[in-house]
């Protein structure tokens, strides 16, 4: 075991299990992500005020959610927009900067507005970076960033790839995802490849910070080897 204690800079978090969380309660599906989001700006203010963490992402909706019934789709974006809304005050509270990764252009514009607004305002801030994963798929975006590469008649190494990426935060520390599932959901394959990686029965709801440091405990006497021994 490595005596050096692992330093902590980028966490990324599925959050899984709201629509379960919801169902176990008699709610609609809906029920749940209301509650999820309410964790989300909890583990986020955590962050902020933790003192190694630097950015903190979070899978808000995949490129497969689409496929969902329609009701929860739109539910999900009428959620999204005005939880940014009501966030902005939140994101000052904390010091907290806002950005995001993956396709918006295939948000209707008004949300479109709301997310270019909040990352305007929150610009400033250093605490935290929230960096939330909207209609974002992991293969798409290396794919299209190797595609862009070859139209510039650009070398594609594992230096360059990594540059062209949407998220200018490669390295990802450690991961989390709630619910029992344990995959990556096309989730920042590149950027997890060196990621310690955290499966927890809890549901998103129910995810707390107690348990977030119980994980970050770990996380912290982990053996991190990066390929070497
Ligand atoms: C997974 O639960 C969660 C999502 C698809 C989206 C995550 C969304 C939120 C936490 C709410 C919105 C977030 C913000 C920040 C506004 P699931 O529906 O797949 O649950 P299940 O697997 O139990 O069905």
């Amino acid at each position: 075991m490595s005596k050096n204690k692992n330093i902590l800079k980028h966490l990324a978090i599925i959050m899984d299990g709201n629509g379960r969380w919801a169902k176990e309660r008699g709610h609609v599906r809906t029920k749940g992500h209301e509650k999820g989001a309410e964790v989300t700006r909890e583990i986020t203010h955590y962050c902020a005020e933790h003192p190694t963490i630097e950015t903190v992402t979070f899978y808000a909706f995949s490129t497969e959610n689409w496929k969902r019934p329609k009701y929860e789709v739109n539910f999900l974006m009428k959620l999204l927009d005005s939880w940014l809304k009501n966030e902005l005050e939140t994101y000052h509270k904390f010091g907290a900067k806002f950005e995001t990764v993956g396709n918006i252009e295939g948000f209707s514009p008004k949300l479109q507005e709301t997310i270019a607004y909040i990352k305007k305002e929150t610009a400033h801030h250093t605490n935290v970076t929230q960096i939330l994963a909207l209609n974002y798929g992991s293969r798409e975006e290396i794919a299209k960033a190797a595609s862009r590469l070859a139209q510039r008649n650009e070398p594609i190494t594992e230096e360059s790839l990594g540059n062209e990426l949407n998220t200018p935060y490669n390295d990802i520390d450690m991961m989390i995802r709630t619910s029992g599932e344990v995959r990556l959901s096309n989730f920042l394959l590149w950027q997890l490849s060196y990621s310690e990686l955290f499966f927890t029965e809890t549901l998103w709801p129910d995810f707390t910070i107690e348990e977030l440091e119980e994980i970050i405990d770990q996380y912290v006497n982990r053996d991190r080897r990066f390929g070497g021994i």
